[in-house]
């Protein structure tokens, strides 16, 4: 198998982001047409219908007959934004593209997908200080592959009727029990119209990923809950007394479709969520932030004020590999917490290794023939495919009663062996050992240092025997940003550091879906109430959740407010841990208690962030797609805008060939702490960097008063690639406000 196989089959199996690359045809037998997303400038018609019947009339001009516009009209994205998905021929595309007030025409593409102790590790204890009133009126939406109403995590007991302002809906689904006074909202997208044989026409649950994320965000309190006695505690979510909106637009084949992506933002802000947490990546090099389904919903999302929180992506550890990362989505990477399973692996010789992974079984012999797969390979197989132990290359007679060690290729070979009547597999890896795998028989991960080792002793050893143990939790040090959590710089723009947030997401415990097994893999038959997940999947949840956990403190902050008060309060992570610094992580790990207070916060409008798009040289009309009616002059925006024309919480340099540069970044702040307070600036520039910030101090007489100041930063040529990382606090006797500053190298 190539390595990219490789690669691909194992982020699948694990429930990580990956990208395909394919465009699914419209329909069988009409493969000419595919799926287009078609954005309009706004008009002031306020009902449902006649929005459709303005689209109608675009394609009826397009295609000459009101029939054919029926036709190929998919759907109409109702108030949020002036759009709608329709099914085309390339050159109709095109031609639409031309026609008066049309903004912009882009094809549909499919994404993939990309507890509890991570809430005590980051500060957010059980006990931890609650507006309850306020928090049972948050409502978080999730876009994913949809939920299980029956989890105990969505439970209603105690909660009160919905929030008054809650507009949505939950109808009766197929294999779906129907909502409650927790979970208040289920809704599916599916425009395509195509047939999904793994999954259900409805917002239930078949995969576990939006069960898992939702509950991580907003799940209740549930006692004991455990993987077969691992990761034994309490779940629950940031947020447990807040209500949940579900939203699928995740399909098990078809994944995740921009028209979808963009129905549920839609019908999310119609139903006025507060927050909207999505683990989804649309992979960065296929577009910009006015043809990313996500940027463009979470811009509209944004304009209404709900805060959209988006994960990183997993591929990592690759530079410039952030998704998501336009300045209004908050946009999170995975760190690990303090917790690790491991397996001990006894050898015959008496020594002992400990390998990775979870591995529910305990042995019933005390040493098992051991073999590498080449040494049972069929007669007729290459033992090279045998090194793999893929099933159509061993011997089930050579496999019968014994542990195999393996090269991975793909998970769930342990199966394959098991199947053949054998007892396991020691599977050697050298990628993404920091999260543990599931086994579905006996099993640990080793990397190569220690197969090469194991490899020797088989060779060199008459009988070679081993035994894997059951899985134990062991401390390891944290916090560190996971292998697999995607890197800046940010493709989208070098003004603009991404990721900007880190969270645990790592083994992460959050309930699961009674429809499928544990690793979902062929031959798999154990379910389980819980289990643990690994990527920024699952990182997103922790932060859209503390969005939830501010927001019921400040109901009225801006999303933009709400991010800054989470990024400036932020726990500092090391570079000691990650060479990558700040493009692994952003301003470091959240800290939700403080996020609550933060003293200072950088806010910004709509305005504010249109003016970044006219200064990173998008064209008006581009900008038109995420403005609506707004008629904007990128000229008149433009003077005075500092180096990046924003007013973002971090601040980014990125230098070009080998020449020295200086940024001017103009900030304003906005003081939401004590009404007479006196803040002092701290720099910290790395060495070869000046940074000098104008003024030094900023004297408050009153709540919501703004200061302004500048922060310049001269860095001298660095050399290609490398990242250098200093910081602004401002500091007041009450609170710590800070800035991560980075100089990147071309
Ligand atoms: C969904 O419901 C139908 C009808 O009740 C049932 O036949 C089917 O087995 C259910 N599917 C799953 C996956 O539970
Ligand atoms: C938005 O809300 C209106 C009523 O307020 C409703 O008619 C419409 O169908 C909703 N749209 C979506 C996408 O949910
Ligand atoms: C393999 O794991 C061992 C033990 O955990 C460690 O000491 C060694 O450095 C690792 N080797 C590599 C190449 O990561
Ligand atoms: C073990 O033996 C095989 C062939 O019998 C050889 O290819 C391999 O290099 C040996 N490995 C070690 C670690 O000695
Ligand atoms: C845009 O703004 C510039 C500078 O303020 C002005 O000179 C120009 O006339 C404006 N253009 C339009 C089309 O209004
Ligand atoms: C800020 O600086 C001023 C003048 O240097 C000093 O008097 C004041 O105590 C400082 N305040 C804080 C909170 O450090």
């Amino acid at each position: 198998m190539s390595r990219e196989r490789y690669i691909h089959s194992l982020l699948t199996l694990s429930h990580l982001l990956i990208c395909t690359f394919t465009s699914l045809v419209a329909v069988n037998g009409d493969t000419q047409k595919e799926f287009y997303i078609v954005f309009l400038r706004d008009q002031a018609v306020d009902d449902v219908e006649s929005v459709h019947q303005t689209h109608i009339n675009v394609l009826s001009n397009l295609k000459g007959s009101e029939l054919d516009a029926e036709e190929s009209l998919v759907h109409s994205y109702s108030r949020n934004f002036n759009a709608f998905a329709a099914k085309l021929h390339e050159h109709e595309a095109n031609k639409l593209s031309s026609m008066e007030g049309v903004l912009s025409v882009f094809r549909n593409r499919y994404h993939k997908l990309h507890t509890t102790k991570s809430w005590d590790f980051i500060g957010l204890p059980m006990t931890a200080g609650r507006k309850l009133k306020m928090e049972s009126n948050i409502i978080v939406g999730l876009l994913d592959t949809g939920i299980t109403p029956e989890s105990e995590s969505f439970a209603d007991n105690g909660f009160g009727p919905p929030p008054a302002k809650w507009k949505g809906s939950c109808g009766h689904f197929a294999n779906f029990s129907g909502c409650n006074k927790k979970l208040i909202g289920a809704k599916y997208f599916k425009l395509d119209g195509n047939e999904d044989p793994s999954d259900i026409l409805s917002p239930i649950d078949v995969d576990g990923h939006g069960t898992h994320t939702s509950s991580t965000l907003a799940g209740n309190l549930v006692p004991g809950a455990s993987l077969f006695g691992l990761a034994k505690g309490t779940a629950r979510g940031a947020v447990p007394s807040a209500r949940v909106a579900a939203y699928k637009v995740c399909w098990a084949s078809s994944g995740c479709s921009d028209m979808d992506i963009l129905a549920g933002f839609d019908a999310a802000i119609n139903d006025s969520v507060d927050v909207i947490s999505i683990s989804i990546g649309v992979l960065p090099l296929w577009g910009d932030y006015v043809t990313d389904s996500i940027a463009v919903g979470a811009f509209h999302a944004m304009r209404k004020g709900i805060i959209t929180v988006a994960s990183a992506g997993n591929d990592g550890p690759r530079m410039a590999t952030v998704a998501n990362n336009a300045p209004w989505i908050f946009t999170v990477a995975a760190s690990g917490i303090d917790r690790q399973f491991r397996s001990n692996v006894v050898f015959g010789s008496g020594k002992t290794i400990s390998g990775i992974g979870v591995n529910i079984f305990d042995p019933k012999q005390k040493l098992y023939p051991l073999v590498r797969g080449d040494d049972v390979a069929k007669n007729s197989a290459s033992p090279d495919d045998a090194r793999y132990c893929f099933q159509e290359s061993m011997d089930p007679h050579k496999v019968k009663g014994k542990l195999v060690l393996c090269q991975i290729g793909m998970w769930g070979v342990e199966s394959v062996v098991k199947g053949f009547g054998g007892i396991g597999a020691i599977i050697a890896s050298d990628e993404y050992l920091d999260n543990a795998q599931i086994f579905m028989a006996p099993a640990t991960a080793v990397n190569t240092t220690i197969s090469d080792t194991i490899r020797e002793y088989i060779n060199t050893t008459r009988s070679p025997s081993a035994v894997i143990y059951k899985s134990q939790e062991v401390k390891i040090p944290a916090p560190f940003i996971a292998s697999f959590s995607s890197r800046g710089p940010n493709p989208g723009s070098n003004h603009l550091l991404k990721p900007d947030i880190a969270a645990p997401g790592i083994d992460i415990l959050a309930s699961y879906t009674p429809m499928k097994s544990l690793t979902g893999l062929k031959g798999d038959t154990i379910h389980s109430k819980f289990t643990l997940m690994s990527g920024t999947s699952m990182s997103c949840p922790h932060v859209a959740g503390v969005a939830a956990y501010v927001k019921s403190f400040h109901p009225n902050w801006s999303p933009t407010a709400i991010k800054s008060a989470i990024m400036t309060t932020a726990t500092p992570m090391s570079s000691r841990v990650n060479n990558e610094g700040e493009l692994a992580y952003g301003a470091g790990q959240v800290n939700p208690t403080k996020a609550v207070s933060p003293g200072l916060i950088y806010d910004m409008d709509e305005m504010s962030y249109i003016q970044f798009l006219c200064h990173e040289g998008y064209p008006e009309s581009s900008i038109a797609t995420l403005a609506g009616s707004k008629s904007i002059n990128c000229s008149s925006l433009l003077p005075g805008v500092g180096s990046d024309a924003l007013n973002y919480p971090a601040m980014q340099l990125s230098l070009q060939y080998q020449d020295t540069a200086t940024g001017v970044f103009s900030r304003i702040v906005t003081n939401v702490g004590p009404s007479q307070s006196v803040y002092n600036a701290t720099i910290r520039a790395p060495k070869g960097v000046e940074i000098i910030v104008k003024p030094m101090s900023l004297h408050f007489s009153r709540t919501s008063q703004k200061r302004s100041f500048k922060v310049v930063v001269k860095a001298k040529a660095i050399t290609s690639r490398q990242i250098m990382s200093g910081s602004l606090i401002w500091r007041s006797s009450r609170h710590i406000v800070r800035s991560p500053i980075v100089v990147c190298g071309p």
